[in-house]
């Protein structure tokens, strides 16, 4: 697995993590056991990266859960989320998180979709300098708020900047990757396969004629290389509830190279 270093640290993480919105807010025993599996899954794979968020409904409760349970090798790299308005709500929404992780610092803490940011971020410098948070974030999803994205980062000491970008969703090239590799800033992508849309898109087809002389064996594989070959990118976080999946996944982190633009090229003209 390929590890990026966190800006301006000498800590690396794997360019591949694993998503728990909609698939990890589950109550079902079945389910659960399944969402272990996914787990076990990121960990063998040499992956690290858990994301989650209060807005998740069970996520947080379901991934803390697990990870407890993960092997005493597992070391998780927890990112979440605050997602409410007002100070003493987020303190109270962070405290519920560290409960759920079982931890008393969390790796990663974002203000999710730049919500009430200004009363979160004091929290937040407050905590990272008491080492109860490592890394302090900002997220959001949809190339209509990069703008409002840009100007968090240059406004707050942010360490990781969580932004939306895929294939067929590539704003982020334009203005807040350059901008992260300027300041210092590590980028988490959400939304790496369009929320499942790009896989419906490709469902069916077979592989373009560059995967197999490059090592790629599935689609999955094709479009999250494309994100995390991106030097910007320090990590993708594809969710699933799949274990096979989640697998196939890790799988674009260990291959070599760039080839963007051969994707590129024929994402271009594949017309999907
Ligand atoms: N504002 C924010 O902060 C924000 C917003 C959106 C998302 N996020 C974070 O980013 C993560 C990723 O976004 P997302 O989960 O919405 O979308 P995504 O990762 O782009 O796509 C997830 C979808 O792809 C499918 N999938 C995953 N791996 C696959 C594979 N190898 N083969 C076939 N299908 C595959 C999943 O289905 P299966 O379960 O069947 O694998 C699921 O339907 C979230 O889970 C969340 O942690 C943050």
């Amino acid at each position: 697995m390929l590890t990026r270093l966190i800006p301006r640290t000498d800590e690396a993480v794997p360019v591949i993590g694993c998503g728990t919105y909609r698939a990890f807010d589950v109550s079902d025993a079945r389910k659960i056991a399944r969402l272990g599996d996914v787990i076990g899954a990121l960990f063998a794979g040499g992956g690290r990266v858990v994301d989650s968020s209060p807005m998740y409904g069970k996520a947080e409760k379901v991934s803390g859960a697990l990870l407890a349970g993960a092997a005493p090798s597992a070391q998780p790299f927890i990112a979440t989320k605050v997602w409410t308005h007002g100070k003493s709500e987020g303190i109270r929404q962070m405290e519920q998180s560290m409960a759920y992780f079982r931890t008393e610092c969390i790796d990663l803490m974002q203000v999710h979709n730049l919500v009430d940011i200004d009363a979160h971020m004091r929290t937040l410098i407050d905590w990272k300098a008491r080492k109860r948070i490592r890394y302090i974030g900002i997220t959001h999803y949809t190339a209509g708020a990069h703008r409002a994205v840009e100007q968090a980062m240059r406004d707050y000491p942010v360490d990781f900047v969580q932004i939306n970008y895929a294939l067929d969703d590539r704003a982020a090239e334009q203005r807040l990757l350059p901008l992260a590799q300027e300041l210092g800033i590590g980028v988490i992508v959400n939304y790496p396969l369009g929320g499942g849309d790009l896989m419906r898109r490709v469902r069916g087809r077979p592989l373009p004629e560059f995967a197999a002389p490059l090592g790629f064996k599935s689609w999955a594989q094709i479009l999250l290389h494309f994100i995390v070959a991106h030097e910007a990118v320090t990590c993708a976080i594809p969710g699933t509830g799949n274990p096979e999946h989640m697998t196939d996944n890790l799988m674009a982190g260990a291959l070599l190279g760039d080839h963007r633009a051969e994707i590129l090229s024929w994402w271009n003209k594949a017309g999907l």
